[in-house]
């Protein structure tokens, strides 16, 4: 039999390839402008740590560390082992926090190799890193986390300063950092039950006793997004943000504190277009009965790229300043949009489901709302089956 030879095939993800059927596109230069805006509003001396943890909120965590550092910021948060090695392999060499907790020799190991910071929320994990350290033959860095309130990392803060007493008394671990994690900053006003208030005061007893045994703390942080955005008290010497870096606000609230840009736009295309007569059952379920004569676009995304199927029926997707409704289930790699009044919708057009259109935008917000998640869940969502582009440039 004779076979045709083939052109060799491009890589999925090349260029040109990777707007077939449905893409994240990623603008560095608004996680840039973002950088600069908070950092432009940060209290004197207080740093910006960019954290760029889930592949930064899905964005693609190299990129977007490195338009964080064209914006000025001056280190990363990762919850990760494996992310924090991901940027010092792309050749990150700011100062990188491990978040989560490492408990095995091998990962501490492993952090004292690339130059990770781990977090440490007890003894137990501190005298690892003191044998690691010693057999090295080489400080290593550490953040003490404080349990202030939000019960989970972090060791309990009334047993903070005995606890660093006792890591100063380590040869070669030298505390870096001290820090806790604000559990209700993004709540409204009318809802703060001033917890917030509470933790900032905990930790500043800690802060005090350290003074008062003269006994060095490191970098002091206590502040995300939203504690960063809600007033400068949290500040300290550095913030770690996540959420307002790629864009948005973490409450309603707080989102005039700062002119922040969506960096992720989410984009498909059309790839049929069906007319059907009135009373024509669509998707699965049949959850949505075309009531006219109907011309439906099937889309290539669905579930499976990270689009909430809670969302069947209550979302729109943008085309040229027209908002065009979902309708019946989102289906695990499709879903349908009702075009009968936007005849201008073809195969092969593109649609926004995230982000902004002529005048139009949706953003996570929207979407998680309706469907009783937060917009973290909704970014951290987004499948590795979607291309990530880079807009470009910081
Ligand atoms: C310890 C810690 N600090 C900072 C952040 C960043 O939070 P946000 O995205 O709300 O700024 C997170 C994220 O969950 C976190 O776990």
């Amino acid at each position: 039999m004779n076979t045709l030879p083939l052109a060799p095939e491009p890589e999925p993800h090349e260029a040109g390839y990777s707007r077939q059927r449905a893409w994240v596109e990623v603008d560095a230069g608004a996680i840039t402008h973002n950088a600069a805006t908070l950092v432009g509003a940060l209290a004197h001396g207080c740093s910006l740590m960019a954290v760029v943890k889930a592949d930064g909120y899905g964005h693609g965590a190299v990129p977007v560390a490195e338009a964080a550092l064209a914006g000025g910021a001056s280190c990363f948060g990762v919850a990760t082992l494996a992310e924090g090695v991901q940027l010092r392999r792309a050749g990150m060499s700011a100062p990188i926090l491990v978040l989560g907790n490492l408990i095995q020799a091998e990962e501490l190991r492993s952090c004292l190799r690339w130059q990770l910071m781990p977090t440490l929320s007890g003894m137990r994990e501190a005298l690892l890193c003191q044998n690691l350290a010693a057999a090295a033959g080489r400080p290593m860095l550490v953040h003490l986390k404080l349990d202030t309130g939000m019960a989970r990392l972090g060791i309990d803060w009334q047993e903070g300063a005995r606890l660093v007493a006792a890591i100063h008394e380590l040869a070669d671990v030298q505390l870096a950092g001290i820090y806790s994690h604000l559990a209700c900053a993004d709540a409204a006003p009318a809802d703060d039950d001033g917890l917030t208030t509470t933790q900032q005061q905990r930790f500043e007893t800690v802060l005090a006793s350290l003074r008062q045994q003269q006994l060095a703390s490191g970098c002091r942080h206590l502040a995300n997004s939203a504690g960063t955005l809600r007033s400068r008290e949290l500040h300290y010497d550095l913030v770690r943000v996540g959420l307002a870096l790629y864009g948005h606000s973490p409450a309603q609230h707080l989102s005039a504190s700062s002119a922040l840009r969506p960096a992720m736009q989410l984009r498909a295309r059309v790839s049929l277009i069906r007319e059907v007569g009135s009373g024509v059952g669509v998707s699965y379920g049949h959850r949505f009965r075309t009531s006219r004569p109907s011309r439906l676009a099937v889309v290539g995304i669905g579930y499976a790229d990270g689009v909430p199927r809670q969302l069947s029926g209550a979302i729109s997707a943008l085309h040229h300043g027209r908002a065009i409704p979902q309708v019946g289930a989102i289906t695990m790699d499709q879903l349908i949009l009702d075009a009968t009044d936007c005849p201008e919708l073809e195969v092969g057009s593109v649609v926004t489901l995230l982000g902004h259109d002529e005048g139009l935008s949706i953003s996570p917000e929207d979407w998680s709302s309706r469907c009783g998640t937060i917009p973290w869940e909704i970014l951290c969502g987004f499948k590795h089956r979607l291309p990530r582009l880079s807009l470009g440039a910081h």
